[in-house]
C-alpha cells in the first residue's frame, strides 16, 4: 500500500491513510514534507505504533531534537511522568509557536496519543500561511514591516495570573531571553506567514496600548473557524504539525485525568527571516 488522504477542512489538516511500514520506511517520506507544508496538521490513525516507531517515522522527515537528552518526552500535566512540562500546561491553553524564543524554532513535532481526556484536551491548530494569504496588500504591506518582542512571561502569565516568585524565575528573560522577530516569516519557499502568538508582548515602536490593540485584533482574525483545525484525540493517533507555518493550543481539561502524549520534535532547518535580519533583544 502507498497511501491516500482526507482533507479534514479545507484549509488546514489533512489525514493519510497508509499502513505502518510504508509510515516508517521512508518510502513517502518527501511526499509528507511537502504536504506538510501545504496542510499544516497531517493526521494518521489506527495504526499500533511504539516508541521505535515513532522515532523511525521523524528520522525519515527531519533530524530528531533532543530534548533533555531524550527523543521522545512526555506531553503531560502529570509531574511524576513529566516534571520539566507539566508546570507549562496551562500557558499551552494560549494560541502559540514553540521556540519563539529563539532564532530557529523547530521544524515540527510529531505527537502520539498514549491517554486521552474524557472532555476538553483537543489540540487547535491555526494556519500562519492561511491568515497572512488571505490579507489584504495593504494590510500584508503593514504587517511586513512590523517587528515584535516574544516573552515566555507574557504568555505564562495569562495561565497564571499571581506567579510565585519560583515561577517567574524559571520563565523570566534569564531562562528565555525575549526575542525580537518580524511579524511575517519570509520562508526560504517564497511564501509568507505570520508569527503571531501570545508570546508576543510588544509591537517595536508603539505603545503597550497600541500594540495590545493592534494583537487583539490579528488574534480575533486568526481565530476564525476557517484556519483552525481542532483535533479531538483519539488513543493512538499519531499527528504532526508544521510549527513553522502553524500556531497552536490546547483546549483546557481536568489536569488530574491522565491525558498524555508522547512527543518528538525536529530541529529547525531554517531561522526566522523577515524584510529585515531579527537580532537578540540585550536586557
Ligand atoms: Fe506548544
Amino acid at each position: 500500500m502507498s497511501y491516500t488522504t482526507v482533507d479534514l477542512t479545507p484549509r488546514i489538516g489533512t489525514e493519510v491513510k497508509t499502513d505502518l511500514e510504508t509510515l516508517t520506511n521512508g518510502a513517502i517520506a518527501r511526499d509528507l514534507r511537502v504536504l506538510l507544508e501545504k496542510r499544516g496538521v497531517l493526521l494518521f490513525r489506527g495504526l499500533k505504533i511504539t516508541d521505535e516507531d515513532q522515532i523511525k517515522f521523524a528520522s525519515t522527515l527531519g533530524t530528531i531534537r533532543l530534548e533533555h537528552g531524550l527523543q521522545i518526552t512526555k506531553i503531560t500535566p502529570d509531574e511524576a511522568k513529566s516534571p520539566i512540562f507539566a508546570d507549562y500546561t496551562k500557558g499551552t491553553y494560549y494560541f502559540h509557536i514553540d521556540g519563539t524564543y529563539t532564532d530557529m524554532p523547530g521544524l515540527a513535532s510529531i505527537l502520539h496519543a498514549r491517554s486521552v481526556a474524557p472532555a476538553g484536551g483537543q489540540t487547535e491548530f491555526g494556519n500562519t500561511y492561511a491568515m497572512y494569504e488571505d490579507m489584504s496588500a495593504e494590510e500584508q504591506e503593514f504587517l511586513d514591516g512590523l517587528a515584535v518582542i516574544h516573552s515566555a512571561e507574557k504568555i505564562q502569565r495569562l495561565a497564571n495570573p499571581n506567579p510565585t516568585p519560583e515561577q517567574i524565575a524559571a520563565w523570566g528573560e534569564r531562562v528565555n531571553p525575549p526575542e525580537r522577530h518580524p511579524m511575517v516569516w519570509h520562508h526560504r519557499s517564497g511564501r509568507k506567514s505570520l508569527i503571531l502568538a501570545h508570546t508576543i508582548k510588544s509591537i517595536v515602536g508603539m505603545n503597550q496600548g497600541e500594540s495590545d490593540e493592534l494583537l487583539a485584533k490579528l488574534m480575533s482574525w486568526a481565530e476564525k473557524p476557517e484556519y483552525i483545525y481542532s483535533h479531538n484525540w483519539q488513543v493512538g493517533d499519531l499527528l504532526i504539525w508544521d510549527n513553522t507555518g502553524t500556531m497552536h493550543r490546547v483546549v483546557p481539561f481536568d489536569l488530574s485525568c491522565g491525558r498524555e502524549l508522547d512527543r518528538v520534535t525536529l530541529l529547525g532547518e531554517e531561522p526566522i527571516t523577515g524584510p529585515f535580519r531579527y537580532h537578540t533583544v540585550s536586557t
